[in-house]
């Protein structure tokens, strides 16, 4: 029953998304606005996540703040519709578009070790959460090469 709700949610976004920005800016959304800021909070969160292990802090409580890395990366590569190749001091390189597969399989990797990072969190697993936070940062760097301009 979940996994339809998410999977319907997912279906809505993207729809959302293919209406192109023509739509999204009717409604006063800024694709590019969107997703610039969701990075900040994302980069945000997960400063704050590694903090917490290199501090040995409560690893219980980064379930949440994983689990929002998981969510964001699921409807993430709805954030580029057509149109918003440009424009806002987009750093979007034109790969996202031409290899929309590519991104969106560099955007699940991310959420995949998101969730295994959750898992680990709410199990208190210290070397589970360590291999998992690796994971996460290696999916960011792995994206950035091949879809974003430095
Ligand atoms: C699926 C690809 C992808 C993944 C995974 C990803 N990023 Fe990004 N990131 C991008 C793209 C593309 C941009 C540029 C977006 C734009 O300018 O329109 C960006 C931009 C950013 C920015 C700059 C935002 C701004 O204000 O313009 C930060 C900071 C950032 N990412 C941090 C991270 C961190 C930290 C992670 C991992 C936890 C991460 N990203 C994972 C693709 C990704």
């Amino acid at each position: 029953m979940k996994k339809t709700i998410v999977f319907l949610g997912l279906t809505v976004a993207a729809t959302a998304g293919f209406a192109g920005t023509g739509m999204a800016q009717s409604q006063g959304i800024d694709p590019i606005e969107l997703r610039q800021t969701g990075m900040d909070l994302l980069a945000g969160d997960f400063a704050g996540i590694r903090a917490v292990v290199a501090a040995k802090g409560d690893l219980k409580s980064l379930e949440g703040p994983a689990k929002a890395i998981q969510r964001y990366a699921a409807i993430y590569p709805t954030l580029f519709p057509k149109g918003t190749e440009s424009g806002g001091n987009t750093k979007a390189k034109p790969e996202i578009w031409s290899d929309t597969a590519g991104f969106t399989k560099a955007s699940a990797a991310m959420g995949a070790a998101a969730g295994e990072l959750a898992t680990a969190a709410r199990a208190n697993d210290e070397a589970g959460v360590a291999t998992a936070v690796k994971a996460v940062g290696d999916a960011c760097g792995a994206c950035h090469r091949a879809y974003r301009n430095r």
